[in-house]
């Protein structure tokens, strides 16, 4: 089995990548960079030796013709919430004191419906990427209809900006077009130990969650782990009855 996954050196990307190799599939990961960092350190971990890593842009995929033609499943991982602060709030020395004053920020412009981005829109990098690497694949591929293709949507919530959650929809359904297996994974706030201020605002985001259900109200999801996700991707490549949506509800039971 061959899974090409676009945004293969990302936070999520990576977990993905490495899933998919510990379930014995040949993975090609394509980003910008090419190769994620650690891939110089004197100890690489072993799994990310046996990804093949590609630099790739999916503005345009053409160059990735020669992996997309025999691929049996596309990942892809691709996506902003929020340029600026998202990208600091994610830096790896952050303090938990200034990781909180960003994820406020943050929260702040979600309810403001406000877009801070000013180079690339939610709608160019969350849905056109997507639909680009889907047509590339479809030029190039043989038998669509036993290929799959998983795309990272989201949990829709109040505490997103809406235009982040309108780009994963219009992404959703512009992908369902392709004759294909798709899934759509939507989880919601994902945490990682490699990044210790990810695993903070996971305890906020748990608490919030729990106080929200014992008001009965249903807008908020329980963070996941990257670890569950890319085990759950990597196990929905593999099961062929997974179709549609996977909520944030269902990741966990699919993980195992
Ligand atoms: N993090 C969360 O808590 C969370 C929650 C719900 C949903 N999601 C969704 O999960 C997905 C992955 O998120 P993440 O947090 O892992 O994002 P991330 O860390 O920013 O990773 C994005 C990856 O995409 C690559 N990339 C960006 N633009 C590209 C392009 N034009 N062509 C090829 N590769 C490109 C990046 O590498 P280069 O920059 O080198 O290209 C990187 O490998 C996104 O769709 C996001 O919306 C995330």
């Amino acid at each position: 089995m061959k899974v090409l996954v676009a945004g293969g050196t990302g936070f999520l990307g990576l977990r993905i990548c490495e899933a998919a190799v510990r379930k014995g599939f040949d993975v090609v990961g394509v980003s910008r960079k090419g190769a994620p960092e650690f891939l110089d350190r004197a100890f690489p971990p072993s799994w990310s030796e046996k990804v093949t890593w590609v630099k790739g842009d999916l503005d345009s995929p053409a160059s990735l013709d020669s992996h997309l033609k025999d691929a049996d499943a596309v990942v892809h991982s691709v996506g902003i919430i929020s340029e600026l602060d998202y990208k600091k709030l994610m830096k790896e020395d952050l303090g938990p004191k200034a990781a909180v004053e960003e994820l406020l920020k943050l929260g702040k412009q979600a309810l403001m419906g406000a877009n801070p981005m000013n180079t690339r829109s939610y709608m160019s990098v969350n849905c056109d990427s997507a639909v680009n690497l889907a047509k590339q694949f479809a030029k190039t591929t043989e038998n669509p209809d036993k290929k799959s293709f998983v795309y990272i949507s989201a949990f829709e919530t109040p505490l997103v900006p809406k235009g982040y959650i309108e780009s994963k929809i219009a992404a959703e359904l512009r992908l369902k077009q392709f004759p294909w297996r798709n899934v759509f994974f939507r989880p919601g706030f994902m945490y990682d130990h490699f990044r210790p201020q990810t695993e903070i605002i996971s305890r906020f985001v748990d608490c919030a969650y729990d106080a929200s259900r014992q008001l009965g109200i249903n807008a908020l999801a329980p963070a996941l782990d990257t670890v569950t996700v890319a085990s759950a991707v990597a196990n929905s490549i593999a099961d062929s009855t997974i179709d549609g949506v996977v909520t944030v509800h269902d990741i966990p039971a699919l993980s195992r």
